[in-house]
């Protein structure tokens, strides 16, 4: 499991195995854009601002995976105890 932190709001959430991070996130931002919940669309595509993401989209380029400053919240998951997000 792993925190996410939703900056605009300083709001901190936990992100157990069993739930995605668009799941949880949702708890707090319902009005967080998804489609496909399957990582291929593009719509959850969300700024992160510090943490190290653990990309499993085939949504993103190489070099967007290794910059580490977006991800598909719908699938993808943090490999650092914490992922910070612009939302
Ligand atoms: Fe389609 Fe996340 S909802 S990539």
């Amino acid at each position: 499991e792993f925190e996410v932190e939703l900056a605009q709001s300083g709001t901190v959430l936990t992100v157990p195995p069993e739930r995605t991070l668009l799941d949880v996130v949702r708890q707090a931002r319902p009005d967080v854009p998804f489609s496909c919940e399957a990582g291929y669309c593009g719509t959850c595509e969300t700024r992160v601002l510090a943490g190290e993401p653990d990309h499993r989209d085939d949504y993103l380029e190489e070099e967007e995976r290794a910059a580490c400053n977006t991800m598909m919240i719908c699938v993808s998951r943090s490999r650092s105890p914490r992922i910070v997000l612009d939302l």
